[in-house]
C-alpha cells in the first residue's frame, strides 16, 4: 500500500474487520506487505504493526511477492511514477486518485494493457458507492444515454449548508473541511475540477470515450451568494452543482455547473456531503447510484472491494478458478422461505 491516510487506514480496518468474510469469498487472503509512509512514528487512528512501515518505495515496488500495489497518496506526482513502475514490475494497482486516472489514464491504461495487467479505481469516483461498477457492470446489456452527478460532497455539503442554515459561504467551507471531505487544495472542489475529473471518468466508463478533464467546461460555486440561494428558492427550487454528461450524440458533452434543480426532483434531496448519480439508460430506463462518496470508511470500502476483485482474477487466472464452494457466501443463516 502506497500511503496511510484517512483512506488507507480505513482499508487497514475493514481488511481487518471483515477478514473471514473476505476469505471465504474469494478463497484467498489478501495480505498487506508493505506501507510507504512519509512519518514512521507519526500517531493515527488505526493499529499497525511498525514492521510493516517503510519510506522507501523501493522496498514496496521491488518485492517480487507483492502482487498488487494499492496507490493511495493522491495527487499527480509522485503517484503516476509510483503506479507507471508498479505496472512496469508486473502489479496490478487499485487507486482512488481520479486526479491521477483522469490527467494521466492514457498512459497508465496502456501500459497496464501491454503488461496483461488491470487498473481498478472505484474508490476514485463516488466513494463507497459502487457507481463505476454498476455502469460498467450492472449497465453493461445497456446503452448509457445519460449520467447526471453530485459528486463532490464538499461542494454539495456547502451548497446545503447555505440553503438550510443560512451559513455563509466561507464558514460552511470551513465546516467541510473540518469534516475531512474536502481535497487538501479545496480549490479543486469549490471549482469543480474535482467534479470534472469525476466526470471524465464516469464518461470513460460509461461510454470508453476519454475525455480531457481540462477541456470540460466547468462552472464552481464560489460565486453563489445568499441570493441565488433565495432566488432557487422561490422559483421552487435548490441549487446543485451537478456533473452532466450527455452520450447521446456521437461525442459525449459533457460539463460541470451550478444548475437549478426542481425540489421535486430525487437530486434535490441530496443532502450535506453525499454523493449521487442518476443514470439514464435506453432499456433500464433511469436508476440512480446513492450514498457516502468521501470519507475514511466509505473509499475503504471501494478500495476493498477492488482488492478483492483483483484478488478473484489473480486466483481464476493462476490456480485455474476457485475452489468449488468459494462464492457460497451465506454463512449461518437460518433458511427463509425463499431457501425452503
Ligand atoms: N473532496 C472530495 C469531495 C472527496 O468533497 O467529494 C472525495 O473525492
Amino acid at each position: 500500500m502506497l500511503g496511510l491516510g484517512n483512506v488507507g487506514q480505513g482499508v487497514l480496518r475493514i481488511l481487518s474487520a471483515n477478514a473471514s468474510a473476505i476469505r471465504d469469498r474469494i478463497a484467498a487472503r489478501p495480505v498487506i506487505k508493505k506501507i510507504l509512509v512519509r512519518s514512521l512514528d507519526k500517531p493515527r487512528e488505526v493499529e499497525v504493526d511498525p514492521a510493516l512501515l517503510t519510506r522507501d518505495v523501493d522496498e514496496v515496488l521491488s518485492d517480487p511477492d507483492i502482487r498488487v500495489v494499492v496507490e493511495l497518496i493522491g495527487g499527480i506526482e509522485p503517484a503516476r511514477q509510483y503506479v507507471l513502475r508498479a505496472l512496469e514490475a508486473g502489479k496490478h494497482v487499485v487507486t482512488a486518485n481520479k486526479a491521477l486516472l483522469a490527467e494521466c489514464g492514457e498512459e497508465l491504461f496502456e501500459v497496464a494493457a501491454r503488461q496483461g495487467l488491470d487498473i481498478y479505481f472505484e474508490g476514485s469516483v463516488a466513494g463507497g458507492i459502487p457507481v463505476l461498477r454498476a455502469l460498467r457492470e450492472g449497465l453493461a446489456s445497456d446503452r448509457i444515454d445519460r449520467v447526471v452527478g453530485i459528486v463532490n460532497g464538499t461542494s454539495n455539503y456547502i451548497l446545503d449548508a447555505m440553503s438550510r442554515t443560512g451559513v455563509s459561504y466561507a464558514r460552511a467551507l470551513a465546516d467541510a473541511q473540518a469534516a475531512g471531505f474536502a481535497e487538501a487544495d479545496p480549490t479543486l472542489d469549490v471549482e469543480g475540477g474535482d467534479a470534472a475529473h469525476k466526470l471524465a471518468l464516469l464518461t470513460l466508463v460509461s461510454v470508453g470515450v476519454r475525455v480531457d478533464p481540462n477541456a470540460i467546461p466547468t462552472e464552481g460555486i464560489t460565486r453563489v451568494r445568499p441570493f441565488d440561494i433565495r432566488a432557487a428558492d422561490e422559483l421552487g427550487c435548490v441549487l446543485k452543482s451537478l456533473a452532466i454528461g450527455d452520450y447521446r450524440g456521437e461525442q459525449p458533452v459533457v460539463r460541470v455547473q451550478t444548475t437549478f434543480v426542481p425540489k421535486s426532483h430525487v437530486l434535490a434531496g441530496v443532502r450535506g456531503a453525499y454523493n449521487a448519480v442518476a443514470v439514464s439508460s435506453e432499456a433500464l430506463g433511469e436508476s440512480m447510484y446513492y450514498g457516502k462518496g468521501a470519507g475514511m470508511m466509505p473509499t475503504g470500502v471501494a478500495v476493498v472491494s477492488d482488492i478483492i476483485e483483483v484478488c478473484r482474477d489473480i486466483v481464476g487466472f493462476t490456480e485455474g478458478g476457485p475452489p468449488p464452494g468459494a462464492f457460497r457466501t451465506i454463512r449461518g443463516s437460518a433458511p427463509g422461505p425463499l431457501d425452503a
